[in-house]
């Protein structure tokens, strides 16, 4: 959600800072503005809506010069979406200008306090309010000012200020909500996340909770802020611009599905020793030791990661026989948490960015438990907070709708459940087997996504109905919970995923003639069972539609639609099952005629609560 580029140097800063702007865009957003400096005077525009509508305003304003600049995209929280909310936001007397990227929860108190001394606002945002703070804090200093106005707020913020009287300063500050510097060439780039940096350095640092960066085109500092100097470390960024562009693809999530293979090949490599039968995760050798002795794993999420995560729960009972529960981020930060001794909490997350999953991670690790990360951003918060993880290496998600992050996590939660059961008690060779067939998974996940035009297919019968059913059991229960969210977060149809035995508990009462269930059917210990509530449905009128195992011709003769994926292994079938449940997604938005990359109301990472 939202985001932030900032510049300082010898450039112009607009077209930058618009570009920047655009390479956040799949973050989610609903307007967006741009502030510079120019000879001690400050511009600002900003307009609801895509960031091409700004760059039309910036154009009909003949453009802004200045070498100096702040950006924003918008994901409203306080105050509704219209031009008096959007950033950038000013105080009222010293040209001060700031984007805000978060929640200032202490922000009515202070707004009261603000008014009293005489100033008056013009938004209804949280943003707007600590910008007036700044401004009534400001002598001389904008980074002085900065800092005794953030140790005032509670909550969340990621900002960039500047500020007319000091043309040649750039102040950014971090609590909560994700910001990174990147180093160029006598001049900086600041960013939200690395795609909005690399088109212009390879060198950037993130900043920590309670950073503050003061940036001249001479150098930077960082200190936190209560003045203690800190000391940044500057790393290599691992992203390049052909990962972030969208190639021939039509969609970001058209190439993200289709990359999957590829990127699957990634997360696997130099991870599997088959000749030892033995899982290699090199972020976990720290811990390898208390690992062994861990008696309970607690996997937190939300949405997609929460599904992957539901998964990882089923492997870590059956494959390594370990005590395993899923919970949300968002409920499990806020009850009193039971950690006993030898308690694993995994953080799963494609971001690293999520606020609740991160708060829940911090309350189990400040409880007594080994944080682990299951992430796919280099230097996330998440990875940064844990105390060891896994990498998922697939690669940037520009696409809203996770994907490739899906069978991602699942594939280093399946390695994690390999890597406790051979150390806890599985034999070399009941290892090499299982991992010789992970192995074998990203080459079959390229056999089901063949079957696109016939999912295409069938999804144009039945994408005009409003309701759909996702059923599945054991394994494929959070795949169905994945499919269900996948169509109703990028196509809007409503959909419900439920374990398979559950719909006679109520849903079945949702059965109507020609409703769409989609069942996933492939070949498992209950397959007997699937077919038992797939004759239900249909015995009510109900269109089954199944993802089945190839040659299994039982299935064709009690469904209305059979989708075919590879024969494997059940505790591996939740990544090839998934295929056909995200490009019948993917084609339902399409012939919808929706954003496919931007679907209303998302981001691509719930920085807030
Ligand atoms: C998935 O398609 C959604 N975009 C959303 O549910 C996402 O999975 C969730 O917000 C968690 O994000 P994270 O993996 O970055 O923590
Ligand atoms: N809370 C601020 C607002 O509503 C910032 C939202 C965001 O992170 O974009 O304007």
């Amino acid at each position: 959600m939202c985001g932030i580029v900032a510049y300082i140097g010898g450039r112009t800063a607009e077209p930058l800072l618009i570009e920047g702007l655009k390479r956040l865009e799949y973050r989610g957003y609903d307007s967006a503005g741009i502030a510079t400096i120019e000879g001690g005077a400050l511009r600002v525009a900003r307009s609801v809506g895509r960031v091409s509508e700004l760059e039309e305003r910036l154009h009909e304003a003949g453009g802004f010069a200045g070498s100096l600049g702040i950006a924003h995209t918008r994901w409203a929280t306080h105050g509704g979406v219209n031009e008096a909310n959007c950033h950038p936001h000013r105080d009222d007397r010293n040209g001060i200008a700031m984007v805000h990227n978060g929640i200032i929860e202490n922000y009515a108190s202070l707004r009261t306090y603000l008014e009293e001394k005489g100033h008056t606002f013009s938004s209804e945002t949280d943003t707007e309010v600590l910008a007036m703070l700044i401004g009534e804090l400001y002598e001389d200093d904008l980074e002085r000012a900065v800092k005794a106005a953030l140790r005032e707020v509670t909550g969340a913020y990621a900002i960039a200020v500047i500020c007319e009287k000091e043309p040649g300063t750039l102040v950014v500050a971090r609590k909560g909500s994700p910001l990174m510097v990147g180093v160029g060439n006598g001049e900086y780039v600041v960013a939200s996340d690395a795609s909005a940096i690399v088109a212009h350095t390879s060198q950037a640092f993130p900043l920590a909770d309670y950073n503050v960066v003061r940036i001249t085109r001479e150098g930077f500092r960082t200190s936190t802020i209560d003045d203690t100097p800190v000391t940044p470390k500057i790393s290599q960024l691992e992203l390049d611009l052909e990962q972030i562009e969208i190639g021939t693809f039509s969609h970001f999530m058209q190439k993200e599905i289709f990359e999957q293979p590829k990127v699957l090949a990634t997360t696997l490599r130099g991870r599997i020793d088959r000749n030892e039968g033995r899982v290699v995760l090199g972020g976990l050798a720290n811990f390898s030791k208390e690992l062994v002795k861990a008696r309970r794993f607690i996997l937190t999420a939300q949405g997609t990661a929460l599904h992957s995560a539901m998964i990882g729960e089923y492997l870590l009972e059956d494959l390594a026989k370990i005590s395993a529960e899923v919970e949300f981020g968002s409920e499990f930060r806020y009850r009193n948490p039971i950690i006993e001794e030898n308690t694993v909490v995994v953080g799963v997350s494609q971001s690293g960015e999520t606020a609740d999953t991160l708060s829940a991670v911090i309350e189990a690790k400040d409880r007594g438990a080994l944080a682990l990360g299951v992430v796919n951003v280099v230097g996330s918060t998440m990875a940064r907070e844990t105390d060891a993880g896994v990498y998922l290496r697939v690669g940037p998600e520009i696409g809203v709708a996770s994907t490739k992050a899906f069978t991602g996590q699942v594939m280093v939660l399946t390695m994690l459940a390999l890597y406790m059961a051979r150390r806890r008690f599985m034999s070399p060779d009941v290892c090499a087997r299982c991992l010789t067939q992970l192995e074998a998974v990203p080459d079959k996940i390229a056999r089901a996504l063949e079957t696109n035009d016939r999912v295409r297919q069938v999804t144009e019968r039945y994408v005009d109905r409003d309701n759909w059913l996702f059923l599945g059991r054991g394994y494929n229960y959070p795949t169905a919970l994945e499919g269900a969210l996948k169509l109703k977060e990028i196509s809007y149809i409503h959909a419900e995923g439920m374990p398979a035995a559950e719909m006679k508990h109520g849903p079945i009462a949702l059965i109507d003639d020609g409703m769409p269930a989609v069942f996933i059917a492939n070949q498992g210990r209950q397959y007997e069972k699937v077919m038992s509530n797939i004759a239900e449905v249909r015995s009510r009128g109900g269109h089954v539609i199944a993802v089945a195992t190839e040659g299994d011709t039982e299935i064709a003769k009690v469904a209305e639609e059979v989708l075919y994926i590879p024969e494997c292994e059940e505790f591996l079938s939740p990544m090839l099952a998934v295929v056909p449940l995200q490009l019948m997604a993917y084609h339902a938005a399409v012939l919808r005629g929706h954003d496919v990359d931007k679907p209303r109301n998302l981001a691509k990472s719930v920085t807030v609560e």
